[in-house]
Parts: C-alpha cells; structure tokens; sequence
C-alpha cells in the first residue's frame, strides 16, 4: 500500500512535488479521484438534435455524449467490445448507429450492441448482444445547460457536489434569458506539464496575473494604463473555495470591463446593452463581484473576464502531460458580428498561441521539467499564502473565501485531491466537510 500521508498539507499550507510527477500516484488518481468525481461531457449547444454525438474524454477514458430520442443525454465508453477498438472515430455528428471500424460491430445511441457482422455462420446465431454492451456511465447529471457524468454510485449528487460553487458557475450559466452556445469546434493541444498546475491556477491563482502575463497585457492595451485591476495592490477582490473548486477575481467597477482596445468594442457595447437583462438574471452584486478564474474539481476551467470566454477541460495524460480541450462560449443570442468579435478575441488571449495562455503553459512546462531533477523532486511547494486568514460568508460571497491574493483555493483543491486518491469513502469526506465548515466561523480566524 503505498504512503499518501505526507504529500500535501493543506493545514500549514505546503505540496510535495512528487504529486505531480510519481507514475503510482497518476494511476491512483484515474481510479479514485477522476473515478469518483463528477466530470464534464458536453454542453446542450454541442447536442442540438436526437442522435447528435460528441467524443470526449473522462480522464484518459474515451467516452461518446449522444442525445437520445426522447431528449435525454447519454454517454457510454467509446470501446468496442469484441476487441477494444473505438466504436466511433468522429469529433462530432449526428448518427443513428455506431459502427465499429476494425469489424463491424453496430451499437444504437445508448450503446447497445445490435448487430454483429455475419452473425449466422460466424457465431453460429449464439451470441447474446445483450451482454456486450458498451460501457455505460451510469450518472449524468444536467446543470443549466451542461452535462456531467460519473462513474462512481457513491458520489454525492452533482447539486450537492457542487455546493457554493454554484453560485460562480451560475454566474456563468445563468447569465442570459437564451443561455449560452459553445462555437462550433473544439481547439485541442497538448501541454507537457502535471493536470493539476493547470486546474490549481485556473481556479483562482490572481497572483501570477501581474507577473506572469506583464507582457500580454502591455502589448494588448493602448498604453500601460494604471486603471486596470491587477496594476493596483489596493483593488478589492476575492477568492472562493468549496468542495475542492475555485475562483478567484477582481471586484469589477462595470458588469463587463471597458475594453483598452478597439478589438472587441462591439462586442462590449452589446453585452453593457444587456445589462438589465444580466443583473435581472444574477443580481448586481454578482454581476460585480463574480468574474475570472474558475475549476469545477478537477478539470474544468473558465474565464470570464477581460471578454476571454473559454472554457476547457484538462484532459489528464499521463502525470508530466495533458490534452486541452477549449471553446469559446458565447451568449446564445449574439449577432454574427459580436459573435466574430467574442471569438476572435478570446482565441487571441486564450487559445495554443493565446498571449495569455503561452504564459501559463510556459510556466507549467518549464516547473515539470525542472522535476525531473532528483532533488528538485525533495523540496516541499509553498502554498500557504493567507493561511488563517479566510472568512466564512462574507463579502457577498458565500462559504469560504479569502483576500484575492491567498491560496485558499490551492488548498481546498488539494485538500479535496488528498481524500480522494487517498480512497476515502465519499461519506467520509462529507463529514470531515461539515466538521471543517463549523471550524471557520463567520468572522476572520487569526
Ligand atoms: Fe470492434 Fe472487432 S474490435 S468489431
Ligand atoms: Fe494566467
């Protein structure tokens, strides 16, 4: 059995680097934790009709999201089962059947077997199609308009697993009358670094914001600009953490931020027009006080803020490796133009040549290769900025939060990470939560 006590101590705030390198805990991790968290499938915009389909992944698992008959999302393991071949090759389509490429095998849209080639003289009229059925995932769950799917039957149910975050991602789902549309194509790429640095800073690390992208935003804007958030140290802002997810952000002086440049300008005018229509759906205050950075434990991500309107998932590959998979996602209702503008902007920042996002891959690459080094594997990560200082309930946020500049939220997701790969039962993990939660009251812990 091997030792997971000492890896992460979320209590005085430290990592140690093998978690994001050793091949032992990699395999742990498909199994307990990518095995018995909720994970995202699809959007409703990427299944407009019965017998649409996507390809995607739970983990290194191929799975295919298809839209049933009556409407409903399904999702099965994208493997024959006659010899594991994928059943279906496509990204994306509409289909009736799914037909196996290596020998024919049919499977319907639930992925039930239904034909087998020369199924008389082959298999003498004996096979049972019944028993060979694709893999199904047996939970989804439906939320405002995405789709998340589990393997485990312990699992919390997926309102219950989300908790406090839903307040952020209603902020995202919910924003519009029409809801939201992912664009059509999903931009993937591969990034030689651990899952767990893309999703621990998507969800809420505002600190590298000045540093790291100093350069982006220079060259983005009209000028250096000190009116911007992140060039005040003063700039009030918050991060939130529950049940492993994050977010972190700038309180905005606008519902969307007045763009420096002339590039998305259309774009931002539109969305300043929907203004009574957002603070309807959302209320003012979190209109103000939601935006940035986000991760649904453990591997979906958005932005939402400066108009960068990408959302990816992590796909894990190995410990030193992983898949992106981003879509901008737009108000369902946005004319062709704003929606030119919306998606050209974002894949500017946030796309595999994004001036954004090569700064945090750059980043991510450069700290997995310095873990191949022995020693630099030896010494602990520091991740304890703000620890003591986190307030239950305030600000107009609910749960946990703390000052924007903390790592509450890198230590809830490894917090959550820990019991998980540890393979402790859910229900344990949810009493250990609530006596947590009682520990941190409403007023600021020193
Ligand atoms: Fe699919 Fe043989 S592997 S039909
Ligand atoms: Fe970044």
């Amino acid at each position: 059995m091997m030792d997971l006590d000492g890896l992460v101590d979320p209590d005085r705030g430290w990592n140690s680097p093998r978690i994001y390198t050793d091949p032992d805990i990699y395999e742990r991790e498909l199994e307990f934790v990518f095995g018995r968290s909720w994970l995202f499938l699809a959007h409703d915009s990427q299944l407009p009709k019965p017998g649409s389909f996507v390809q995607t992944y739970m983990a290194e698992d191929p799975v295919l999201v298809v839209r049933q008959r009556d409407g409903s999302v399904k999702a099965f393991l994208n493997q024959c089962r006659h010899r594991g071949m994928r059943i279906c090759r496509a990204d994306t389509g509409l289909s009736k059947t799914f037909t196996c490429t290596y020998h024919g095998w049919s499977y319907d849209l639930e992925g039930n077997l239904i034909n087998v080639p020369l199924e008389e003289r082959a298999y003498h009229g004996q096979i049972d199609k019944s028993r060979w059925s694709a893999r199904k995932v047996p939970r989804i769950a439906h939320h405002k308009g995405f789709y998340f799917g589990t393997w485990s039957e312990e699992t919390p149910e997926f309102e219950d697993y989300l908790g406090d975050m839903a307040f952020f991602f209603d902020a995202l789902a919910d924003r519009f009358d029409a809801g939201l549309e992912f664009v059509p194509g999903t931009t993937k790429w591969v990034i030689d670094c651990n899952w767990k640095f893309a999703s621990e800073q998507f969800g809420g690390d505002m600190y590298h914001v000045p540093v790291s992208h100093a350069s982006g935003m220079l060259a983005l804007s009209d000028g250096p600009g000190d009116d911007q958030p992140t060039a005040d140290p003063a700039w009030p802002g918050r991060q939130f953490s529950g049940n492993g997810h994050g977010s972190g952000g700038f309180f905005m002086p606008m519902i969307t931020v007045p763009p420096e440049n002339e590039f998305r300008r259309e774009a931002y005018e539109w969305l300043v027009g929907r203004e009574e229509e957002i603070v309807r759906r959302i209320g003012m205050d979190r209109a103000l006080k939601v935006s940035n950075h986000h991760t649904i434990f453990p591997n979906l991500s958005w932005l939402n803020v400066g108009g960068f309107q990408t959302m990816r998932v992590w796909h894990p590959r190995g410990p030193g490796s992983i898949e992106v998979w981003a879509w901008t996602y737009v108000p369902r209702d946005a004319p062709p133009s704003v929606r030119t503008e919306m998606r050209r902007w974002t894949q500017n920042g946030f796309s595999p040549a994004g001036s954004f996002e090569t700064d945090d891959g750059e980043n991510w690459t450069e700290i997995q290769r310095i873990l191949r080094g022995f020693q630099a594997r030896r010494s602990r990560f520091h991740t304890g900025m703000g620890l003591g200082f986190e307030e239950r309930d305030a600000h107009g946020l609910p749960g946990l939060s703390n000052d924007v500049y903390a790592e509450t939220a890198a230590r809830g997701f490894y917090r959550r990470w820990h019991d998980l790969v540890s393979g402790r039962p859910w229900a344990g993990i949810q009493e250990a939560d609530r006596a947590r939660e009682a520990a941190v009251s409403p007023t600021r812990q020193g």
